[in-house]
């Protein structure tokens, strides 16, 4: 691949996209097999428990968001700062720093699995926190690495230009980095471990990832549909200002049930009851935009994804969270295959799908055009069916696991009350297995779409356009 003329954050973004890629495509690998697990418990048990097949499908998932992030982040920053990356060189450096480490993570959770639970497997096994399990060498090599990225994106900025993006973007950075911080901490109180654990899970999702993504979308509206900056600014303000009004005390929804105080409830559920405000805030943007435009850009593949980006947060988090939000719901809900629903309807529609969108946005540059037209070699099937089968496979996934949690918050909870004899009824009753069953039938057709869009991602634009090939007919 020749990309020489690209700038030096283009680079460094390429980089970042097709490990992002990569560990998408380890994501739903190990998806898969943790859901077959589901039916078929015996499946590689004592090789590869369903713990470590878990393990390694949502951390890979965070780990390819982060990095489609940071690739995202360095894809625009010369563009928008106006001036060359400063520390180019260090951030190259930290790449691969990053890089290698998730590898020897990803070997070790792979090949070593577990151990005591004592300082030595903290330090250099799991660290067992969910979602954040690498362990803690790890850790303080992604402290390091971000730092360096953090360096990067603000001295790029502070020497160049400021914009209203710009200086959204570089604030929600340190706060996207300072509470990884929080996730570090080591307490043998297990309420206390999750306090500060949700500290990472849920302000990075719902305040800091949201107000990033926010930055993108803003940037990518411009791009792809030429939208005028002054609109954009002024919804990324608009977004900003709710997103932390309501999602930061919204993080009470996580302290329902697990020993914090009594009040948590009130505040828990008032404040991330408002949380789909921002997210509708969003979609009305995104199509506002896209409507005056008369949905006409230079991308439309990156503009299809963009709009899936919208509709897919504000379902997938809005909707999908609003739902058992509420402590008098989740009191039946919580941890049921209901919060598992939600999550995967929230971190594709919000995340894959902006990410997704942001990488079409850069495929012409980097193979030297300025858009993708409506004219490609093979009609686009590629990208349409991509967009298709990944949209309709994590839609139908979400479907079939919202049946499953129904049905376990009422036979388990409602009906059983909450006890053993009642959780074992609803893991055997015959809609959760159905339920589990079409969650491995859609996640084929996600997996089929993953691997088409890998394809178009590595193929698109390579062909000369067709109207080079009407040239020649009309010669
Ligand atoms: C893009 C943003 C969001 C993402 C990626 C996301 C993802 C997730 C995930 C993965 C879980 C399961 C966590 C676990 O393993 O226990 C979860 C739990 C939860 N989410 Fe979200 N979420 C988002 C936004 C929201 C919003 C806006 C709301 C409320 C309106 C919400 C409400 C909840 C609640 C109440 C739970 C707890 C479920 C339980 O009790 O088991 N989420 N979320
Ligand atoms: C091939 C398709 C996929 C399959 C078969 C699959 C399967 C699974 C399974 C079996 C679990 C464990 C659930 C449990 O502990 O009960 C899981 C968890 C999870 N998956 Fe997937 N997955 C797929 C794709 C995805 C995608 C595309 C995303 C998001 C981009 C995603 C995000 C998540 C999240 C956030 C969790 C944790 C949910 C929770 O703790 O409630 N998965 N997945
Ligand atoms: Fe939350």
């Amino acid at each position: 691949m020749n990309i020489n003329h690209l700038n030096g954050g283009q680079k460094l973004a390429v980089k970042y996209y097709i490990v992002a890629m990569v560990l998408f495509g380890a994501q739903i690998l190990f998806g898969l097999l943790s859901g077959m697990q589901y039916l078929y418990p015996k499946l590689l048990f004592g090789i590869l428990d369903f713990n470590v097949t878990r393990t390694v499908h949502i951390n890979a998932m965070i780990v390819w968001m982060l990095y489609g992030f940071i690739g995202s982040v360095y894809w625009l920053l010369e563009e928008e700062s106006e001036t060359e990356v400063v520390g180019l060189k260090l951030g190259t450096l930290g790449f691969w720093v990053l890089t290698s480490a998730v590898t020897v993570v990803v070997l070790v959770f792979l090949l070593v699995q577990g151990g005591p639970g004592d300082d030595f497997t903290r330090w250099f096994i799991n660290e067992g926190r969910e979602y954040i399990e690498a362990p803690r060498w790890a850790d303080i090599g992604i402290v390091v690495c971000m730092l360096i990225f953090f360096y990067n994106v603000s001295a790029t900025f502070m020497k160049g230009k400021w914009s209203g993006i710009s200086g959204v973007l570089t604030l929600d950075l340190v706060a996207l980095a300072g509470i990884y911080i929080a996730g570090m901490f080591y307490t043998p109180n297990i309420s206390m471990d999750q306090y500060w654990w949700w500290w990472v899970i849920h302000l990075w999702v719902e305040a800091t990832w949201e107000v990033l993504v926010g930055c993108l979308m803003a940037w990518g509206l411009m791009k792809v549909l030429k939208v005028d900056r002054k609109i954009v600014t002024t919804w990324l303000y608009i977004e900003v200002a709710l997103m932390f009004g309501s999602g930061i005390l919204g993080l009470g929804h996580h302290y329902f049930w697990i020993g914090t105080p009594e009040y948590w409830l009130t505040i828990g559920g008032f404040f991330s009851a408002l949380e789909p405000v921002p997210l509708v805030a969003m979609v009305v943007h995104a199509v506002y935009d896209s409507g005056v435009r008369h949905m006409k850009g230079n991308n439309n593949p990156a503009l299809a994804w963009l709009i899936a980006h919208a509709f897919g947060n504000f379902f997938g988090a809005g909707v999908w969270g609003f739902m058992h939000t509420l402590p008098q719901i989740n009191l039946y809900t919580h941890g049921t295959q209901w919060s598992a629903s939600h999550g995967h309807l929230a971190f594709f529609g919000a995340y894959a799908t902006i990410i997704i969108a942001m990488i079409y946005i850069a495929v012409p540059y980097i193979r030297g055009q300025e858009g993708i037209g409506s004219n490609l070699p093979d009609g686009g099937w590629k990208w349409k069916w991509a967009l298709g089968l990944l949209n309709m496979g994590v839609v139908g996934m979400t479907i079939a696991l919202l049946i499953s949690g129904y049905e376990q918050s009422f036979i388990e909870r409602a009906v059983g009350g909450s006890t053993w004899l009642g959780y074992f009824t609803a893991q055997i009753h015959p809609w959760f297995v159905q339920g589990m069953e079409w969650r491995m039938i859609f996640g084929v057709m996600t997996a089929a779409g993953i691997v088409l869009l890998l394809w178009d991602l590595l193929t698109i634009g390579k062909e000369p356009a067709s109207n080079q090939k009407l040239q020649t007919k009309s010669s």
